[in-house]
């Protein structure tokens, strides 16, 4: 069954689960004259098959995984749709993991100051997150994702079979933000998650389908009542904080979503030093996240670098840290005023 979400940002747009994206993409692309279909070589097979009647195609194979988020690779991508003489009246399709929609949804916003874009997103992480939010843009040697722009795409069409062929790594690390939304929001995707491994849950495909919808209705109706990133918007990094120290300090070996489920826990932990959040709600995220087989902990002695990465997170102001936290499930509040001897407390409960 198809569910459709309505996305309130700068345009508004749709976000189409449980389609067939062949069919959609054709119809959505067929006032177009040139579409650019950017993907990674391991899509390649995928997306071969694809020819539509009306719409000249360029296809743009890029790097895979971070790989394509690179100035290396958008400036590529900017030579061929130079090349293929792109106007505002032509459209880039991102097909792919996060990596891609966001390198191709900034291309799309670079190219002659922006010109529509569609996604259609091919890993779980990708449709219920990067996908969705009209945050494009690539990594600069100096962290991930701060070149970019917030640039809407014209349409999210979401076909789950994609996720067939998705390894249960990537389709857990995209859980952690299915969780992460059941945390924040909407608790409802708890109750279908607890007590499931990732197998059984990608074996059903009407849960599949249920969670991302959840999931994709909890960043739409975030993104659409804080588009630019206020504290509205700072809820749906939930667990990022030290998710993305993480990140850092693992040097990208864990996956996003990998980190977040640490980053998940440590937030739960935190709120309960600061006699926030009861040890219901914190052991509940452990369990969660547990029986999903996300990681739950780090190295001990990996604090003391851990916590100045902690200081270039975006919600950070000056000298002053800051972390989405809950008081209950789906009740987020901003927790400024930690000090270090209760993050380091926090810390000692999730470290190995
Ligand atoms: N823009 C945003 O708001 C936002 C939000 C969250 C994450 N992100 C970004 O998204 C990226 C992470 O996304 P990701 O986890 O999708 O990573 P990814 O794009 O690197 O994909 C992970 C791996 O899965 C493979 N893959 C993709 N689809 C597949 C499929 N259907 N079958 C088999 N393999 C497949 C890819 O080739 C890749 O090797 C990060 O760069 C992150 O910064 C952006």
């Amino acid at each position: 069954m198809i569910h459709t979400i309505r996305v309130h940002a700068e345009h508004e747009y749709d976000v189409v689960v449980g389609c067939d994206w062949q069919s959609i993409l054709k119809d959505s692309i067929d006032s177009y004259t040139r579409v650019a279909l950017v993907y990674s070589s391991a899509m390649r097979d995928h997306i071969k098959g694809f020819k539509p009647d009306n719409t000249e195609i360029h296809y743009f194979e890029v790097a895979d995984g971070e790989g394509a988020k690179t100035s290396q690779s958008l400036q590529s991508l900017w030579n061929w749709l130079g090349a293929a003489g792109f106007t505002r009246s032509d459209a880039v399709v991102g097909i792919g993991g996060g990596t891609i929609t966001d390198l191709a949804g900034f291309a799309a916003a670079s190219w002659l100051r922006g010109i529509d874009w569609i996604a259609v997103p091919t890993t779980v992480a990708g449709m219920v997150d990067a996908a969705i939010g009209g945050k494009t843009g690539i990594n600069s040697d100096y962290g991930k994702n701060l070149i970019g722009a917030f640039h809407s795409p014209q349409k999210v069409l979401i076909d789950t079979s994609w996720l067939t062929t998705l390894s249960d790594r990537d389709f857990a690390a995209g859980l952690a933000e299915v969780v992460k939304c059941g945390f924040i929001m909407d608790g409802k995707i708890l109750d279908l998650v607890n007590g499931k491994g990732v197998a059984e849950i990608r074996g059903d495909a009407s849960l599949v389908q249920d969670l991302i919808t959840r999931s994709v209705a909890v960043k739409a109706h975030v993104v659409g009542s804080d588009f630019k990133e206020s504290f509205g918007r700072e809820v749906l990094n939930y667990g990022h904080t030290l998710g993305h120290a993480i990140e850092i300090h693992s040097k990208y070996s864990l996956r996003h979503g990998e980190a977040v489920s640490i980053g998940l826990i440590f937030a739960a932990e935190l709120a309960g030093v600061k006699g926030l959040l009861d040890s219901k709600s914190i052991q509940l995220h452990k369990q969660i996240l547990t029986s999903l087989g996300l990681p739950t902990t780090y190295p001990r002695d990996s604090w003391q670098h851990l916590y100045p990465l902690l200081a270039l997170d975006k919600k950070s102001r000056g000298h002053q840290l800051r972390f989405v936290g809950l008081s209950a499930i789906g009740e987020t509040l901003r927790i400024e005023d930690a000090n270090e001897s209760e993050l380091a407390a926090a810390y000692e409960r999730i470290s190995s």
